[in-house]
């Protein structure tokens, strides 16, 4: 895809809103950094981008995102060290998943340059903005939307993407149990799942909205077609523990291809943890509580790092997970923090500095 981004704009705000932040008491993605970054697609190709301060931006309402869902985003997350120093965490792979999902919706790849380019200065400009201490990140929240105002159903000629920033401490403030979904699908063979569209989070505010009314926090959801088999957890991939054995589904067209979960995956073999990525079914898992096989299920993911589930829903059945000192959740969490704070040896070169 040709670009022309070799000069980057840069608007500073007047002042800054970092002395009104509480970051003792930050709520997920309700606060945001100082500047954003903007990039225009017009006449075929990338704009410079812009980094301005974060504010308001003017679509008309004929905008085909507003229409047709035409968009799609990465989750990222920058660390701060005790030196102060500014670290990504296998950026690389947004950046390819970011291409894959343009690619998908019908969008235009974007650049590199302004992918990482854009990132890199706006991070280093809104550096105050990323606290230290083991917990707290500044997630970056890359995205792309449709902008050419016209309504017919058709792919965007106009495209923006645009990066904006917000501290963020944990995810879920609470505890999570989740509910298996036996009628709502998340994503269908040939469809989008694996795509990180927008679309795929909205289809399901409904069925977790169902899901909390009856006390879960999120749904796992089933494949399509039998509901028999545990796929993807809410915004998190999931991964069992039977005895000692993890379990994880293979990814597919249907399952976003975490860039955590593929570091468990990696951190388990590097430490002798027998991982199986196969299809795991509900029978097998509720099968496996009811025993007292089944030690763990834990959610992964960008914002949550990984999640601890306390318990699952099925059929009017309620299951608790025992409580067990030796977690795997906690391990990995504790793993992965310290590779992604600069606190231990990056073995497979997954952190990235923003210098
Ligand atoms: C992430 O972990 O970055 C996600 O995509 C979850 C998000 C929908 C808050």
């Amino acid at each position: 895809m040709k670009s022309n981004t070799s000069t980057i704009k840069i608007e500073k705000a007047q002042g800054s809103k970092l002395e009104n932040t509480n970051f003792n008491k930050l709520a997920f993605g309700e606060v945001f950094s100082d500047h954003m970054l903007e990039c225009d697609f017009v006449d075929g190709q990338w704009q410079a981008p812009k980094i301005k301060p974060y504010g308001p931006i003017e679509l008309l309402p004929s905008a085909k995102v507003f229409h047709y869902g035409q968009a799609v985003f990465e989750g990222m997350k920058a660390f701060k060290d005790e030196d102060g120093r500014i670290w990504l965490f296998r950026p690389e792979e947004n950046f390819k998943r970011i291409n894959k999902s343009n690619e998908r919706m019908a969008m235009p790849a974007i650049s590199e340059e302004a992918f990482f380019t854009g990132m890199e200065e706006l991070l280093k400009l809104d550096r105050d903005w990323i606290q230290k201490g083991f917990g707290n990140s500044l997630y970056i929240r890359p995205f792309i939307i449709a902008t050419e105002e016209c309504v017919s159903a058709s792919p965007s000629k106009k495209y923006k993407f645009m990066i904006i920033c917000s501290p963020a401490q944990a995810y879920y403030s609470g505890e999570v149990r989740v509910q298996f979904s036996e009628k709502y699908s998340r994503a269908a063979d040939g469809g989008v799942g694996f795509a990180k569209a927008a679309g795929n989070y909205a289809a399901q505010f409904y069925p977790t909205k169902l899901a909390k009314d009856t006390g879960f926090e999120q749904i796992i959801w089933t494949d399509a077609k039998s509901h028999e088999y545990l796929e993807e957890a809410g915004t998190m991939n999931v991964f069992f523990r039977l005895g000692d054995k993890l379990i994880t589904a293979p990814t597919n067209d249907r399952i976003l291809d975490g860039v955590t979960r593929k570091s468990v995956i990696s951190l388990a073999e590097e430490f002798n943890i027998d991982v199986e990525i196969r299809r795991v079914s509900v029978k097998e898992i509720v099968e496996a509580a009811i025993n007292g096989e089944l030690k763990e299920i834990f959610g992964s993911g960008t914002a949550t790092v990984v999640t601890p589930i306390l318990g699952f829903g099925y059929k009017n059945e309620k299951y608790e997970l025992p409580k067990i000192e030796d977690s795997y959740a906690k391990f990995f969490k504790d793993k992965l923090m310290k590779i992604q704070y600069n606190q231990a040896e990056d073995k497979f070169g997954w952190r990235h500095e923003v210098k």
